[in-house]
């Protein structure tokens, strides 16, 4: 099932039609008069590298960073990004009100200093290697040629009228083209929402009705783990209660052809008519460039919004110093571009940074659990970004499945998504790493825009422990506070984590409600941002993630508000209520447990109503947030005013019904003991099954 010539073919069609054919050189686009204060990136040479900003040391810059943030991140603005014109202010922030405005009066594009600036300098260097889930057939792409496929698909846009400010859907897995759509949006000023191509056609649909999408770019199928998925048909069921849809660009991943209906148009095709030339629209610091959405405690989705220069350069600053990346290293963060990781660590932070990077579109254990060693062993990847759920999963097998590739490329590992519990870190450590390689544990959200706690940056030398975030970056000042909002001081303390300070890569918004945005993050701990995670902080001021405080849950990695779950159990006609908890899973960190009432009708059919159940939520949202359990139970725990007490049923679930704590609010305490009961009737069941 081999792709249809795959990009390199695309490029080779591209260049029949190409300026670039031509010899023509490249310049950068006219969003390019330099305003190169200090020195330049990473893009050139390596003099930056081993030196943070420009000749400091990390505690001196950490210590610029809190005492006089405006100089810090203004120099960092000038040295790093390309502008088109100068800012005027740094910040003009409010945690109090939740306005977050950085580098006031800017002007530039994100594309020109993700493409442009290094395509000029090296228009040879590889900027994208893309593994396909076929091992073995990887494809490298180097700038000129990505610069020239974000013009084509920018063009192509604009073509089926896509303007500044317009929001366009991107449905794909990763892949080179998929990333030249976020560019060329970027490009042109339009604002791209990646929806992670694990979701169901109603989820997808609920995401665009919410951004109001013009256009939808997806593939005819996507490949993963040697499975065909037929991504075509998601959005085409998707869009039908779409009516700000008016054009579905549709890219050729294999050679299986789909239907095609009125509003779709073949992407390569139309980018191959199109110039590869596209001046580049001038955008203002905190014009928006992307929005992405993910799961709050309550509620749909949010669409979590980031702006240009702020969101970039802290992708980019973070990229370099978190990760330890040098120019001319291969950078392997296998996220999807679903999430915000492939954002800001697979496109915005090393392109920002002149870096190759690497696109993985397969699993872990495909087509063996040795899978990612022998990417590392091929590609030369020098750092290796991934989550603790791909660990967990790949320390259950031999060893030789690790050891027989050559690591010896790898620099820096990391880790993101979820704690990482010590088992998982000794074992990425010490087998993969060999024990000489740095692991950073990553801990940062959707919101944040990248890394805010880390082992690095740090002095050289400084010690890592196992599985801890440890240390703020640069302008993060962390703290920690109790039940009453009083700021925890001192070592050894555990509370809600905020941070006291804005940084210039932190979310400006929720897309069409900014009030839910200044209710969720300012209004819990005012003059802070409230991260909805808890953290212990030790003698040594280190920090240590414990897990969200929220009703918002973690299956591999992947955020879920059990409230979504419930709204779709709920729709079925046979369930008056259900509450949804996450409880403990030995690969997936948590999985969804319902607790569901049913009608007295539908008892006698349980078991097609529980399976009825499962395909809602597929439905509805995705296979991964179908919960792992489902209980039966007459009512479920309420407080006098009606509030279902989540807390009881985490207990339960979670066996540890004897320390349900106060039960004394229960509207009737009783149901505690029925639910104890069908507890562990189910579990005896279960144990049998
Ligand atoms: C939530 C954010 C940031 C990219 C991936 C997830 C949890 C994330 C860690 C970590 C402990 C972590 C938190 C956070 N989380 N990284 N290193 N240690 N917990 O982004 O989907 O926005 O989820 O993931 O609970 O709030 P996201």
């Amino acid at each position: 099932m081999a792709s249809r010539g795959g990009i390199h073919a695309l490029l080779r069609t591209l260049r029949r039609t190409s300026s670039y054919a031509a010899g023509r050189e490249i310049r950068p686009g006219p969003a390019c008069v330099l305003l190169r204060l200090g020195a330049r990136a990473l893009s050139g040479d390596a003099a930056l590298c081993s030196r943070p900003l420009s000749g400091e040391t990390h505690a001196e810059l950490l210590e610029l960073s809190h005492r006089d943030p405006d100089r810090f991140w203004g120099r960092a603005a000038r040295d790093r990004l390309t502008w088109d014109r100068d800012f005027e202010r740094v910040q003009d922030c409010d945690l109090q009100q939740g306005r977050i405005r950085w580098f006031v009066g800017g002007k530039l594009n994100v594309s020109v200093n993700c493409l442009d600036v290094h395509a000029a300098r090296d228009p040879n260097r590889v900027a994208l290697i893309w593994e396909k889930d076929e091992p073995g057939t990887e494809e490298r792409v180097t700038y000129r040629e990505l610069l020239e496929m974000t013009c084509r698909i920018a063009n192509t846009l604009k073509t089926h009228g896509v303007r500044k400010g317009d929001r366009v859907a991107i449905y794909m897995p990763v892949s080179p083209v998929a990333v030249a759509a976020m560019l060329g949006c970027a490009r042109i000023g339009a604002v791209h929402t990646v929806v992670f191509a694990g979701f169901s056609s109603d989820a997808l649909a609920g995401r665009i009705q919410d951004a109001q999408c013009k256009v939808v770019i997806t593939c005819n199928q996507g490949v993963r783990g040697g499975r065909l998925i037929n991504l075509k048909a998601t959005v085409d069921a998707a869009v039908k209660s779409c009516p700000t849809v008016k054009s579905v660009l549709v890219a050729q991943r294999t050679n299986h052809s789909v239907p095609m209906g009125e509003l779709d148009t073949p992407l390569e095709e139309a980018m191959a008519r199109e110039s590869a030339e596209c001046p580049p629209e001038v955008m203002d610091s905190e014009d928006m460039l992307f929005m992405l959405y993910t799961s709050g405690s309550t509620g749909k989705p949010k669409g979590i919004v980031h702006t240009q220069a702020g969101y970039l350069l802290y992708a980019a600053l973070t990229h370099q110093h978190v990760f330890d990346y040098s120019a001319g290293d291969v950078f392997g963060c296998v996220a999807d571009i679903g999430w915000i990781t492939g954002h800001s660590y697979v496109v915005y932070g090393p392109l920002a940074n002149g870096a190759t990077s690497v696109l993985f579109e397969s699993t872990p254990v495909y087509p063996d659990p040795g899978r990612y060693w022998e990417t590392v062993q091929r590609l030369r990847i020098n750092q290796f970004y991934t989550a603790p759920t791909a660990i967990r999963l790949l320390l259950k097998y031999e060893e030789s499945w690790v050891k027989r590739y050559d690591r010896s490329s790898l620099k820096t590992l990391a880790s993101v998504g979820e704690p990482i519990n010590n088992e998982a870190w000794e074992w990425f450590y010490h087998v993969v790493g060999e024990g000489r390689c740095p692991l950073v544990d990553t801990w940062w959200q959707t919101e944040t825009g990248g890394v805010c706690i880390a082992p690095r940056p740090a002095e050289e030398g400084a010690e890592i422990r196992p599985a801890m975030a440890m240390r703020p970056f640069y302008g993060i000042q962390p703290a920690l506070m109790n039940e009453k909002g009083q700021i925890l001081p001192g070592g050894g303390v555990s509370g809600a984590l905020c941070v006291g300070q804005p940084w210039p890569g932190m979310a400006r918004s929720i897309f069409g409600d900014h009030q839910r945005f200044v209710d969720a993050y300012f209004k819990p701990y005012p003059g802070y941002y409230f991260t909805g995670d808890g953290a212990h902080r030790t003698e040594e001021g280190y920090y240590q993630i414990t897990g969200r405080m929220d009703d918002v849950i973690n299956i591999s990695g992947h955020r879920l508000g059990t409230a979504e779950v419930e709204d779709a159990l709920d729709e079925h006609p046979d369930v008056p209520e259900s509450a949804v908890v996450g409880v403990s899973h030995e690969l997936k960190g948590e999985v969804p447990f319902a607790f569901v009432v049913l009608k007295e009708s539908a008892e006698e059919n349980q078991e097609d109503v529980l399976k009825e159940l499962g395909q809602l939520v597929a439905t509805k949202i995705a296979k991964y947030a179908v919960p792992d359990h489902f209980l039966v139970v007459k009512r479920l725990p309420k407080t006098r005013s009606g509030k279902i007490m989540r807390r009881i049923l985490r207990k339960v679930a979670m066996e540890k019904a004897d320390g349900l704590g106060d039960t004394s609010t229960l509207d009737d305490p009783a149901v505690v003991s029925e639910i104890v009961q069908a507890y562990q009737r189910y579990k005896s069941r279960t144990a049998k099954a």
